[in-house]
């Protein structure tokens, strides 16, 4: 009975992700063309831990954007919805409600009224100053502006654009753009279709700019988007740049910081560090295999505001790839490095544990054996040689 049931029921259950279709359309004409359409990576944002829309056969999320605007369409289509009857009174999840918590009022759910929508992408022009130009050898181009909360009519807009971090940024949030220490990096692709120049989003970051005692700021890259039609082509390497290119040119920045990096994100960020590192005195072989220094974190942060936990990292993974790993001591030297870093929050929680212990204050006893450390430590470091060995494959390739 349960078997058919479940049967019964299969066709109804739509894998998230699989269903949400969504497209950046520049001419009326690829609406109805395939072959331009993407999916989102994730929806656990939207419709829960699982993934999954329980409720509708054939289901399909229509998410249409207009390229340059983003005037959006939300078509939802299905060949049939599971009746409370058919399934012990069950009903089919609202598809609706929870894509209206974050896409914003204005959308439209006309398609003939959103294909005419699109002629107005004329009139667009970015927002901000324009900061960055960057041309591919395909002959595209592609302009980064930045802008600030008071940009006229960019808030709306934003939160247009917002609503593609959910489908592929994992822990996404919205960010509270009544705060106007946010700043914002846009990328536009500039193309002329025959009728004048157009400009589509093609990706965008955002920077809190943190406050740092006692007069400069700290920004720090919160979110960071390349939207899938545009990705793998250089675009994200060369706005992180912008950006940091961006904060060199005013004299009241500390350094720059990163939000909870994903890993992709993080790959990216290790890879640009490390080609600027590599650029600097401090970080000649010679004093790469002489050890992390004072004078690294200084150059960095003064040559490209980098960040001392970014300088850190870009060294091992610099002190790594000049390291002889067939030399058996100098191979050993490096892991013992690493090594000696990973223990020293656990010998930090020793101490602790000692003087909580000497002071009568109970201490976990649920903390790790030698053993258990050593253990996790190794596992640990493994997974950094891995890491990095991934970032100097990718130096070695660019
Ligand atoms: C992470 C992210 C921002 C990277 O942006 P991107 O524009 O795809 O990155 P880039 O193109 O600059 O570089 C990525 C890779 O593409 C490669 N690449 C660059 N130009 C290329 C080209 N013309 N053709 C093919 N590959 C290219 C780069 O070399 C790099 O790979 P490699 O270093 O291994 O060679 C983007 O994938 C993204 O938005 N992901 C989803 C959201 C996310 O995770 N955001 C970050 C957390 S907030």
């Amino acid at each position: 009975m349960a078997d058919k049931m479940r049967d019964q029921l299969s066709p109804f259950i739509a894998d998230g992700p699989q269903v949400i279709e969504l497209k950046l359309v520049r001419d009326a004409s690829e609406v109805e063309d395939e072959s331009t359409t993407f999916k989102a990576e994730m929806c656990h944002q939207v419709y829960g831990e699982k993934e999954v829309i329980f409720g509708y056969k054939d289901l399909k999320i229509k998410l249409f954007y207009s390229a340059c605007r983003l005037t959006t369409y939300i078509g939802i289509e299905y060949s049939s919805k599971v009746t409370p009857d058919l399934c012990d009174g069950v009903v089919a999840d609202d598809v609706e409600k929870p894509l209206l918590e974050i896409i914003p009022k204005g959308y439209l759910k006309d398609l003939g009224h959103f294909k005419a929508a699109i002629q107005e992408d004329v009139t667009f022009k970015p927002f901000g100053s324009l900061i960055d130009r960057l041309e591919l050898s395909s002959g595209q181009t592609f302009e980064y502006y930045s802008c600030d909360t008071h940009e006229p009519n960019f808030l709306p807009y934003h939160e247009r654009l917002q609503a593609f971090l959910m489908w592929f940024v994992d822990g996404a949030s919205f960010i509270d753009t009544s705060d106007p220490r946010w700043h914002f990096f846009l990328v536009f692709e500039k193309y002329n279709p025959g009728d004048g120049v157009r400009y589509a989003i093609a990706g965008y970051g955002t920077v809190y700019e943190y406050y740092a005692y006692p007069e400069k700021i700290r920004p720090r890259i919160s979110q960071v988007l390349v939207l899938p039609p545009f990705q793998k082509m250089g675009l994200g390497r060369h706005l992180v740049e912008s950006i940091y290119n961006h904060y060199l040119g005013s004299s009241n920045v500390l350094d720059i910081t990163v939000e909870d990096p994903s890993d992709e994100f993080e790959a990216l960020m290790d890879v640009i560090n490390c080609r600027k590192c590599i650029t600097l005195p401090a970080f000649s072989k010679e004093k790469v295999k002489q050890g992390f220094s004072p004078e690294m974190v200084e150059e960095a942060r003064k040559s490209f505001l980098m960040h001392k936990d970014h300088v850190r990292r870009s060294y091992e993974i610099l002190r790594l790839l000049f390291t002889n790993r067939s030399d058996k001591e100098e191979y050993r030297q490096y892991r013992i490095e690493i090594k000696r870093r990973l223990y020293a929050p656990f010998k930090m929680n020793q101490k602790r544990g000692g003087a909580a212990r000497r002071a009568g204050i109970s201490t976990d006893e649920t903390q790790m054996t030698q053993e258990q450390q050593v253990e996790l430590i190794k596992q640990m470091y493994k997974e950094i040689e891995e890491c990095y060995d991934a970032v100097i494959q990718r130096l070695k390739r660019s």
